[in-house]
């Protein structure tokens, strides 16, 4: 029979309480044993005095009477006055004895035997006798009898004294019972106390579990046998805080693929790792030249890929490619080699409704304006809510088909999924749920302009861990869930307790992979700095400024070409030096303020150019295309100075590769202050975008900037790049992942869920 938490609970405090109650039920028998024949002889000596006593009483009561009717030999009324007395049914018979000790009357049922002679006792009384006789035992008196001073004889009264063990017999009954009684009330009070105690215990341990408070050191009872096991547990998670409070305090540890790797079979141990993403990292795609594989324009791809290569796994996402139906196996997966050991992509089909309502409509003409202050309106239809539902849902069966048992680590990306953590917790209610949130997450009121905003939260909500770039965007959310839920925050811990489960609620900054890719693959900076200049027919000496995005209303692109035109309208003599390249790869092309940005992009940059073209001399160079990495790179390595403008933008992953590319400590990276990014790379000219004046200033600092301090700024923030790179935000995030999985296996097995 399998026994409730509840029960379990129960029957430990039984087993702890027995330690008690079975030295207690010995010594109440040994008692009882001790007490019985005290109590015996006790009630006896009661009974005899009592006899005493009322033989006393009759024989005064009886004397006068009996003197004068013996004076007379009136031997009719003596019986008779015998008869009368003997109504009391415990005098079993009288006897008179005269002086010289001869039996002159007696009832008929005076014992045989029974002489006027005192009969010798071991008590050594003189006028009492206890005999056994033939009908039972007996007390028998010899009480003098007296008239007018002068003693007559001796009246015998004999006394049935079979109710005396009666009685007794009845005394030890109640003894017994009374005893018994006690036992049993003890026990229970024992018990009962020994639960409360195992509670209050148990919930120190839970709150010292939770950080809240400090547990006193284990007495003597938490060493006892039943809570080793616990123990051992507890040691084991004293341990692993030990080892993860090393590796996060610890800011010198290089975070590698290694450690990552060690990390999951050490602290996870190996469990499989599923990720789910709407964009696909590998896209392939059918081109003159055959299929070919292509690398999307997106911040996630750039970090969770690495991510993956490390730690193998399963990927879920939309199967976006021309060519993508072609190189699946029946499964729809395809393995994504990737050095040591690959990793599977399973590939989800949307048809072209769903995509419209659920990718278009609901996340990025929905979600993504809510959740970016850049002025662009939300715009949320029915239709595209319940597409976004019924996608969601079709990922959460994806999840739990592809999951190899009930407790995989499942790795959420982004605002396409926010329905998909409490549907993956229905199928799957064991798994550990990171989701994480790669874009801003606004204040309470303006999401509240979300017409399913209770729906959403409570969707995120059955996560395990909800992470975010930035603290500001953890409070926003928590400010969120308690303005619109019925939760309950410990603002300390950072966590949502809601439908009896915790949710954590940490910030994460992402970050991309260290060693840089293709760092030993790349020509030296010198070549990339030639062939992208001769690529452009621009002098060795020109200056170059870069931008690299996706075409997007947030990435404050418009602004950026604006503080160019600016530059050169402060700074003339930048005109025929500087050349700015726009890298800006095309997405959500079907959406209308997409597709209006790249005609508003490219109209402000002929512009410009027509403004400020000499000869073969134009200031921009806008190319709209997706660019693959490797080649995005090349440019990073040419450029003298990287432009990041975003208007908003949770991390921006952009000012961290051109960082990451330049081992040459050169170059100068200008940060919007409204980017994840800028609350790391200090070094960075920090500016505000919306402030055209300000950002040309910035732009014409970085391109004076002199070598030795390009150079200081630039080894510092590679220095934070490489140590907070990619595998440290994996590592960080699966690390506290660990540490819940332990703690609820701790809360399964104490019979109760934290
Ligand atoms: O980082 C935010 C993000 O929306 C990612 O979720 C996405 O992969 C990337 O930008 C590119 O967007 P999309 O996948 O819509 O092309």
């Amino acid at each position: 029979m399998k026994l409730s938490a509840k029960g379990k609970q129960w029957l430990r405090s039984l087993k702890l309480s027995l330690r008690f109650v079975v030295p207690l039920v010995i010594a109440l028998v040994i008692l009882a044993y001790l007490t019985v024949p005290l109590v015996d002889k006790l009630t006896l000596r009661w009974f005899l005095r009592d006899l005493d006593i009322r033989s006393q009483f009759i024989t005064l009561a009886l004397q006068e009477p009996l003197v004068e009717l013996v004076k007379k030999g009136n031997k009719a009324k003596i019986n008779a006055l015998f008869t009368r007395s003997m109504q009391d049914e415990r005098l079993l018979a009288l006897g008179y004895c005269d002086e010289e000790k001869n039996m002159c009357y007696r009832t008929q049922s005076f014992p045989q035997g029974l002489s006027c002679k005192l009969p010798t006792h071991p008590s050594g009384h003189e006028k009492r006798s206890l005999l056994v006789l033939p009908q039972g035992p007996v007390h028998v008196t010899f009480n003098p009898v007296a008239y007018e001073g002068v003693r007559a004889g001796t009246l015998i009264l004999v006394h049935d004294m079979s109710f005396v063990e009666r009685r007794s017999a009845d005394t030890r009954k109640y003894i017994i019972v009374l005893f018994s009684l006690l036992l049993v009330v003890t026990s229970l009070i024992t018990v009962f106390v020994a639960h409360l105690s195992w509670r209050g215990w148990m919930e120190g341990v839970r709150a010292m579990l939770r950080g809240e408070g400090i547990v006193r050191p284990f007495s003597r009872p938490a060493r006892s046998e039943e809570l080793q096991p616990l123990l051992g547990d507890l040691h084991a998670l004293f341990r692993m805080r030990d080892e993860e409070r090393r590796l996060e305090d610890d800011t010198t540890i290089s975070w590698t693929p290694d450690t990552l790797r060690s990390l999951l079979q050490n602290q996870l141990s190996g469990d499989q790792i599923l990720v789910v993403s709407n964009r696909e990292p590998h896209i392939h795609v059918k081109t003159e030249r055959g299929i070919e594989v292509k690398h999307p324009a997106s911040g996630l791809v750039t970090a969770i890929e690495p991510v993956m290569r490390a730690c193998s796994g399963t990927w879920i996402a939309h199967g976006s490619g021309t060519a993508d139906r072609d190189v699946v196996d029946r499964d729809d997966h395809v393995s994504i080699p990737s050095g040591d050991s690959d990793y599977t992509l399973r590939r989800i089909w949307l048809t072209a409704e769903e995509e419209d309502g659920y990718y278009y409509g609901f996340s990025n003409e929905g979600i993504w304006p809510l959740c970016h202050i850049a002025h662009v309106r939300p715009v949320f239809r029915t239709r595209d809510w319940e597409y976004y539902v019924a996608v969601n849902q079709r990922f959460a069966d994806a999840v739990a088909d592809e999951a190899q048992s009930d407790d995989p680590v499942v790795l959420v990306q982004d605002y396409h999924f926010a329905l998909l953590p409490g549907m993956i917790r229905k199928r799957l209610p064991r798994a550990t749920v990171i989701f994480f949130w790669h874009i801003p997450w606004p204040n309470p009121e303006s999401f509240g302009i979300c017409p399913w905003r209770e729906e959403l939260l409570q969707g995120m909500l059955g996560s395990t861990i909800i992470g975010f770039h930035t603290r500001l965007h953890c409070k926003n959310f928590l400010e969120t869930v308690d303005r619109y839920l019925e939760t309950r925050i410990e603002h300390e811990s950072s966590t949502i307790f809601h439908s009896n489960m915790l949710t954590l609620v940490e910030n994460y900054p992402i970050s991309i992979q260290w060693p840089p890719p293709w760092q030993t693959t790349q020509p030296p900076v010198k070549e990339c700095n030639t062939e992208i200049r001769q690529s452009l027919n621009l002098g060795e000496k020109a200056l170059v400024g870069l931008g690299v995005d996706r075409l997007d209303y947030t990435k404050g692109i418009l602004e950026r070409l604006r503080a160019v035109e600016r530059l050169l309208e402060m700074h003339p003599e930048m005109i025929g030096t500087f050349t700015f390249i726009q890298i800006a790869a095309p997405s959500r092309s079907a959406l209308e303020d997409y597709q209006s940005l790249e005609t508003r992009v490219r109209s402000l940059v002929d512009q410009i150019n027509r403004r400020f073209a000499v000869e073969a001399y134009c200031p921009i160079c806008l190319k709209v295309k997706n660019h693959e990495p490797e080649e995005v790179n090349r440019y990073y390595r040419a450029a003298d100075v990287c432009m990041v403008t975003s208007l908003h933008d949770g991390m921006n992953l952009v000012a961290k590769e051109y960082v990451a590319s330049r081992d040459d400590e050169r170059g100068v990276l200008i940060l919007s202050q409204f980017t994840g990014a800028a609350n790391e790379l200090h070094e960075a000219l920090i500016v505000n975008p919306y402030h055209i004046e300000q950002t040309a200033e910035a732009l014409f600092q970085a391109l004076t900037m002199p070598d030795f301090e390009q150079r200081e700024r630039m080894r510092s923030m590679r220095a934070r790049v490489r140590d907070f790179n990619v595998y440290r935000w994996a590592g960080r995030m699966l690390i506290d992942a660990a540490r819940i999985r332990q703690r609820e296996k701790l809360s399964v097995r104490i019979g109760h869920r934290v």
